[in-house]
């Protein structure tokens, strides 16, 4: 059964000090349980966040399950989240993640069985000008080729 750390619980209470309605504070305190869970979060941690909230478990659903940011599967040590939109996509995508995928030995939204890398396709991150472009934790990386992008992952402790 999933319970909150006390760190996570402070954290979440902090940001509901913060905003005027509760639900306002259902994104940061999403991201404290995806810290605290290895960058994923299950149904029983909404559940739990719920309880802390004192909201229903649906309202934090609603966001949690729109927004991309939050994992809804495990991930990787290094969760890599390559740009699929037009701009990105025009400029060679595509390639990146079939070339990552094949060296990795993963499908997108799967974990290496070392569990250093998950891929995943995602939208636009707003870095179209620099694309193609993938994010890798909390990083950005621009401009990519597939060889590049494979070494900034091999570069990786
Ligand atoms: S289209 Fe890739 S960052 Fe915007």
């Amino acid at each position: 059964m999933f319970e909150l750390s006390s760190e996570s619980v402070e954290e979440v209470k902090k940001q509901m000090a913060r905003f005027e309605t509760i639900e306002s504070a259902i994104i940061p305190s999403l991201y404290a349980v995806q810290k605290q869970n290895q960058g994923w979060i299950n149904d029983e941690a909404i559940e739990a966040l719920s309880k802390v909230m004192q909201i229903p478990s649906s309202r934090i659903n609603e966001v949690f399950k729109f927004y991309t940011m939050f994992n809804q599967k495990k991930v990787g040590k290094y969760h890599v989240q390559l740009c699929g939109t037009l701009s990105c996509h025009i400029n060679g995508a595509p390639d990146i993640s079939d070339f990552l995928c094949q060296n990795l030995d993963i499908g997108l939204d799967e974990v290496t069985a070392d569990g250093k890398f998950s891929i995943s396709r995602v939208e636009c991150l707003g870095s179209c000008g620099t694309g193609p472009m993938m994010q890798v934790n909390e990083t950005y990386y621009e401009s990519l080729t597939p060889e590049l992008a494979l070494s900034i992952l091999k570069g990786l402790p």
